[in-house]
């Protein structure tokens, strides 16, 4: 194709984004255009924009200013700004950066095509509407092209819980299900295309209840339904509220032997006032009785969680109700944020706490939860894991891959192939990573 156009796509925030980048580059596929790794090749840029935090959003205006060189060698060139910046800010983004040729919001992208028509005429296109179709079946897909063994599938998107902090609600828009039957259909499909292991995804994935054959259908059902697949071996889903952990779902980590044994249950803080002015609707109590009712399921799960410190008002003695929960909990991984005033959420309009505090509050924090991270990793030593091994490792002969429990998992000279999924012995606990021997 030696006039195929160039696309360069940068994705920044969560797997959402991940997985919208790529039905975005099949999209623009038809379009005529192929994927390039560099912005200094390319027709076309396109910044799949994250505005969970400040800085995230503030990172795209910079990067922005970094392509006008760019633009004034090659007028020609078309940049695009898409994903939750592109809906929280629309027009304001070409107004603050004229270059910006297109604005797309994450419910829009099957309309891209024909944005991209009007910028090919040297035109601009904004489209950050939350339209009532379902914009993944009118995404375009490259048929049957090859995939790793590893694969993102969002089923549900937006979210209706309004948590006081964030921004996901305005721009993700209200939550919505896929339906079933076409979530089973792409699942096949990239099983025939060589995946082998599925994350479902979702802002609040345990919140699905798609159309299903015989009405609404839950997560759970959901993954006992994918769980019929021949050649899918592992399931996984994220981003879970606490408030949606049902009973069904908690019973498939025990019985569903294609549901990995991890799970990314975000609790926020460990402070039931805390928790109540970030309107979580549910306590810190709650939350441990789910993860002990998981863990009775499950024994061997490993938790991930998320964890935002200085909240407004946060107190000592609310801080330190986190540590305690923390210290409850044991989490094998965890991410934790310096809370970060948005604009038009609810919180950003209270007295926020000092900022040398916070980040002090920060650094405890992430100490405990790297401790437990450190320990939890260093017992697999000894253990045996299943590995999906994914790519070659940094060394010759060496390949990696993740474990049930999403761990990291390297092997020298090991007789596998991409998409194997195979026993292995822990021998080692590196830095982020294991290192195992085959069985
Ligand atoms: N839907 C998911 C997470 C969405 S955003 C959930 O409900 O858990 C991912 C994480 O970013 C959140 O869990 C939260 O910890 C963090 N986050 C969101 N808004 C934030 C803000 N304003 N400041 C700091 N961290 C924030
Ligand atoms: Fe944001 Fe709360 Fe919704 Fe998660 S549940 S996406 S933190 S509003
Ligand atoms: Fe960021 Fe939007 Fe995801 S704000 S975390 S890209 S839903």
């Amino acid at each position: 194709m030696a006039d195929a156009k160039k696309l360069y796509i940068k994705t920044y925030g969560c797997q959402m984004n991940v997985y919208d980048s790529e039905r975005m580059a099949e999209t623009l596929g038809g379009q005529g255009y192929v994927e390039t790794k560099t912005p200094d090749d390319a027709d076309m840029i396109l910044l799949n924009t994250c505005h969970i935090r400040e800085k995230a959003a503030e990172k795209i205006y910079s990067e922005l200013g970094r392509y006008k060189g760019l633009k004034a060698d090659k007028p020609d060139l078309k940049i695009g700004v898409a994903g939750c910046v592109a809906q929280a800010e629309g027009e304001e983004i070409m107004r603050r950066q004229p270059m910006v040729d297109l604005v797309v919001g994450p419910q829009s992208y099957h309309r891209l095509p024909a944005m991209e028509e009007a910028v090919a005429k040297g035109g601009k296109a904004l489209d950050t509407d939350f339209p009532e179709e379902d914009k993944f079946e009118h995404l375009k897909s490259r048929p049957k092209a090859k995939r790793g063994p590893t694969a993102f599938l969002t089923v549900q998107e937006g979210c209706d819980k309004f948590c006081a902090f964030c921004v996901v609600p305005y721009t993700r828009g209200a939550e919505v299900s896929r339906p079933v039957e076409r979530i089973l259909t792409e699942a096949r499909d990239l099983v025939e295309r060589g995946v082998r292991e599925i994350t479902l995804l979702g802002q609040n994935v345990n919140a699905y209840h798609g159309a299903g054959p015989d009405g609404d259908m839950t997560l759970a059902q959901l993954i006992w339904a994918l769980d019929e697949i021949d050649g899918l071996e592992r399931i996984r889903f994220t981003t879970s509220h606490p408030n949606d952990m049902d009973d069904a779902l908690i019973e498939a980590h025990g019985s569903c032997s294609k549901l990995m044994p991890y799970l990314h249950l975000p609790v926020q803080s460990g402070s039931d006032r805390i928790l109540k002015a970030m309107n979580r609707k549910h306590t810190a109590q709650d939350y441990l009785r789910v993860i002990e009712r998981i863990r009775a399921a499950r024994p061997d799960i490993l938790l991930s969680g998320d964890f935002i410190v200085g909240f407004p008002c946060e107190t000592d003695q609310d801080f330190e109700d986190t540590m305690a929960l923390v210290e409850a909990v044991e989490y094998g991984q965890a991410y934790s944020f310096k809370y970060s005033t948005r604009p038009g959420t609810p919180a950003a309009e209270k007295p926020q706490i000092d900022d040398g505090l916070a980040t002090e509050r920060l650094h405890r924090l992430q100490e405990l939860l790297w401790t437990q991270q450190r320990c939890i990793q260093d017992n697999m030593v000894g253990r045996e894991v299943s590995v999906l091994f994914e790519k070659p490792g940094r060394l010759a002969g060496q390949m990696g891959g993740k474990s049930e429990y999403l761990h990291a998992v390297h092997v020298d000279d090991a007789p596998v192939e991409r998409g194997d999924i195979r026993k292995v012995k822990i021998v080692g606990s590196e830095k982020n990573s294991l290192r195992g021997a085959m069985i």
